[in-house]
Order: structure tokens, then sequence, then C-alpha cells
């Protein structure tokens, strides 16, 4: 493999997200050659270690993440990485961190390419953004963003933040991480449509009867209370990985498959995507914060939690495009904390044709995304009885035993910004669609709020308010999992 030459500047180098998946996906790809002897890694944040204390680190993240790893391997590539102190507020740091870039640059001859990466809390990425330009330390060859969600608290947050990074990166070289994107089933989701005629004939509107997708979490807010009460499951779920596996399940075919065909199909679905009204949020909105459970209080007495918070733990709701193979189908969809079990799948539901068998149920196609990677189609056949004919539902499940080593999201991705692959990260265009959808429905809560309407709840363990078995458009629709 071609080895890209590069320096990688990463702001939040001693925070969890490095040490869980960036470090280890870095030596996945230094694995795979396609970095290794022109790269070096700076990590940078406020604490005080030295290039041997971080290099360590690097080489306990690499050895958590893989068991048995080859220590000379490891110890090599760790040598790639060198620490710098730095407060992201404080203007002298980007000079230093410039002199490194250069002088790194020429170690390892990395020809003034350089890759961003934003893994720190979203308050801080105008402000990187406004120093990189402004300190002028973007290289001389190409120069590339990575950064990590939430992009904006709403649309104008990140309008705004899109203006500031756009100063220094164009379009074409932001990449906005949505982890859901590098999952598997989510990246066979457009292979399954399209390489199919069994499911490309029946992907339109007049064979599905409803879409539903359903990201739940078997725990509570635990420590993050003081993050999740400011964001709530619809900003926090829905406006990035739920819509992303919503358009990816109604865009249409793209001509091929460059990152820019297939941009241009999102696009194409996104601009006729139906705003609800507040009488259609009222209708086929529900949100629920979860009760008390076993070893945890009610959401309100969770820690940095606001006793009167308004904020929701769940939500579930429809999406409908005007145009595209599925337009006017609903899509539903819900997530939340604290429910049954935790899973993230997707049922298309067909429409139920005259049967000749009165007993005959809709026939249901499921992607399983988490926590196997599986396809299951639940259809009718004949139940294997004396000398009466009788129906039952059979469930056909295809899952490989290979899903057990496929690689984690974020060295699909990584690797990805290293070969200029934008397909699979999110396009300003289609992010800008997604805010305008969550601000309606943010904004008919709020309404509703100040006039005293108070949330649905559930209890631990439950797939939501009872009050979402009744989001649905007609009486024979109904959750498929549950
Ligand atoms: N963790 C995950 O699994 C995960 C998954 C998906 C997305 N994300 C996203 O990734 C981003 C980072 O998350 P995280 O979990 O890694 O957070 P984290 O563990 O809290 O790490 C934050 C990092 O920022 C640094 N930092 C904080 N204030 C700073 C300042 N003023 N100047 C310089 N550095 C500063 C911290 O180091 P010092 O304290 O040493 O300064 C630390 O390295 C967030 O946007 C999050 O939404 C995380």
């Amino acid at each position: 493999m071609k080895e890209v030459s590069t320096i990688v500047i990463l702001f939040g180098g001693s925070g969890d997200l490095a040490h869980r998946k960036l470090y280890p996906a870095l030596y996945s790809l230094y694995q795979q050659g396609l970095i290794k002897n022109h790269f070096a890694v700076i990590g940078t944040a406020r604490r005080p270690w030295s290039h041997e204390y971080f290099q360590n680190q690097v080489v306990k993240a690499v050895k958590e993440a893989n068991g048995n790893v080859e220590e000379k391997e490891v110890k090599e590539f760790a040598s790639h990485f060198y620490y710098q102190s730095h407060d992201v507020i404080d203007v002298e740091h980007y000079i230093a961190l410039k002199e490194l870039a250069s002088e790194l640059d020429k170690k390892y001859q990395a020809q003034g390419n350089r890759i961003f990466y934003m893994a720190m809390a979203p308050h801080f990425f105008e402000t990187i953004a406004s120093h990189i330009k402004d300190q002028q330390l973007l290289g001389s060859g190409f120069n590339r963003l990575v950064i990590e969600k939430p992009f904006g608290h709403d649309l104008a947050t990140a309008e705004k933040l899109n203006q500031a990074i756009s100063a220094s990166f164009p379009e074409d070289t932001v990449y906005r991480i949505d982890h859901y994107l590098g999952k598997e089933m989510v990246q066979n989701i457009m292979p399954f449509r399209f390489s199919n005629s069994l499911i490309e004939k029946i992907w339109n509107k007049n064979s599905i009867n409803n879409i539903q997708v359903t990201l739940a979490e078997s725990l509570g807010v635990g420590t993050r209370g003081g993050y999740y009460d400011g964001a709530g499951a619809l900003r926090d779920m829905v406006q990035n990985h739920i819509f992303q596996i919503i358009t990816l399940l109604a865009m249409g075919r793209p001509s091929d498959l460059t990152s820019e065909a297939i941009h241009q199909k999102k696009q194409e679905l996104l601009a006729s995507l139906v705003i609800p009204t507040p009488a259609e949020i009222k209708k086929s909105f529900v949100r629920g914060q979860y009760l008390a459970g076993s070893n945890h209080p009610d959401y309100r007495h969770e820690d940095q939690v606001d006793e009167n918070s308004m904020t929701e733990t769940f939500v579930a709701g429809k999406v409908q495009f005007a145009a595209g193979p599925v337009a006017q189908i609903p899509i539903y969809f819900r997530t939340g904390k604290d429910m049954k079990e935790k899973l993230s799948r997707i049922d298309i539901v067909l429409n139920k044709e005259q049967p000749l068998y009165g007993e005959a149920k809709e026939d249901v196609i499921s992607i399983i995304i988490d926590p196997v990677a599986a396809i299951s189609m639940m259809i009718n056949g004949k139940k294997i009885t004396g000398s009466a004919l009788r129906l039952e539902n059979i469930n056909y499940e295809f899952s490989s035993k290979e899903m057990d080593e496929v690689p984690d999201g974020y060295v699909r991705l990584l690797r990805d910004v290293f070969l200029a692959d934008r397909t699979n990260f999110t396009h300003w265009q289609e992010l800008k669609q997604y805010w305008r959808f969550v601000d309606a429905v943010e904004e008919t809560w709020q309404t509703e709020n100040e006039s005293g309407v108070e949330m649905d709840f559930y209890h631990p363990g439950e797939m939501g308010p009872k009050k979402a078995d009744d989001i649905f458009e007609s009486s024979d629709q109904h959750w498929i999992f549950n």
C-alpha cells in the first residue's frame, strides 16, 4: 500500500476518544502500511506531559485495544508521537505548535501535508479554527480537518462554526465524523440496496409500508449528565446518527460510487425533507425521561442534571421526504437511554398484499447494526403440521462469522481521511437540513414547556413511554421490535 506522508495535529491528545479509539486506529493504519516512515502525530492538551510519557500512553492504548501486539513494532509506531502542552485558548501555544509541526515536517519529510483532528469538547472548535487561520498553521501540502460531533447546537450555531472553519478549510477538506457511518452494517446499506435486484425492485413507495430505525441504549447518563442535559436524545442521536441512517435508506440510486455522486443523491433527497409543523410534532413525536432504576435515580436526580430538567432521554418521531424512492412513506425512529437492551436496528416493513392465505403477516426485512451485524427476513411459510396447511412467520437470519473481525469504525473512517475519501462523512448541506428539522421540533417542545406541558416518563427496561406506540399513521402499523 502506498504510504501517505503527513503530520497529524490532534487537539485533545490526552482525552478518552484519543486513547480508546484514535491511537489504536492509527496503529491499525500503521500495520496496513498506510502510514509508515513519513508521519508524525502531535498530541496537544493542557496537562504537562513529556514526549516520552505521551509515547508510553500511546503504547498502553494500543495494547489495551489489541491484546497481543509485537512490542518492538508498537514502540516504533509510538516513536512518531510528540506532545505539546497547550491551552487552546492561548495564542502563544499555536506559535510553538507551528514550529514543532515545521520541524517534524522536515524530519519525517511529510511534504507539508497536515491533518488537524478536533477531538475535544465542541465549544472549543470555533476557537481552534480561528487560531489555525490567524497563526497560519496550515501546511504547504494538503490540509484536512477532522471534526467530531456535535457540529453546533442548532442551525444558527452550526452555521457560525461552519463559517469559522471554512475560513481555513474549504468544504472538500472537511471531514465531519459520525462514527455510525463507520459501522459495518451502516456501510452495508448501499451495497444491500443497490447490488441486489431482489431488494432494489421492492425498495419503493409501492412495496414499502413503513421503515423503522431504533437505536436503543441500556444505560442511563451515568457521569455524562452535565453534557447530556444540555443536549438530549434529539440532538445527541437523531440530528446525526439517525438522520445519516435514514438518508442512506431513502436516497435514490447514485450514478456511480464516487463520493461526489453519493453526496449529490443525498442532497437531492434532503432538499425534499418535510419539516414537520407544530401540529404534526404533537401528533407524531414523543419525548420521555427515564424513571429511577435499581442502581440509579430518575433522570432529574442524576448527577449534574437540573432537577426540573425538560431534557428528553428518549424520543420517537417520524421523518418523511417529498421525493425519492420512498417519498411520503413514514420513516419512524426512536432512541433513548435506559431502554430494554442496547441495540441498533432498521426494520423495513413491506405492504401486505391481498394474501390467498388469510393468516399471512407483513414481510419485514431487518438490518441489525448492533450488537451483532446481521440481516434478517421475516416472511410467511408453511408450518410443519399434520395434514392441515397452516402458515407461520419464519425468520431467516444471515450473519457472517467474519463479522467478529470487522475493523472498528474509526479505523475505516481515519483510513478514508488519509485517502481523501469523503463518502462516509457528513457534508455541510446535509447537516444543515438535519438541523432545520431538529430546530423545528425543539421549538415546538420549547413552546410546550412554556405552557407547562409535562413530558412522558418510562421505566428502565422499557422501550420508551407507552405513548410511543401511538405515533403511527395507521392502526395496522406497530413497532416491529418490542
Ligand atoms: N469518547 C468517546 O468515545 C467519543 C465518541 C464519539 C465522539 N466523541 C467526541 O470526541 C470529542 C472528545 O471527547 P472525549 O470523550 O475524548 O473528551 P475528553 O476525554 O473529555 O477529552 C477532552 C480533551 O480535551 C483536552 N482539553 C480540555 N480543555 C482544554 C483546553 N482548554 N486546551 C487544550 N486541551 C483541552 C483534555 O485534556 P486536558 O485536560 O489535559 O487539557 C482532553 O485531552 C467530543 O467532541 C466528543 O463528543 C467522543
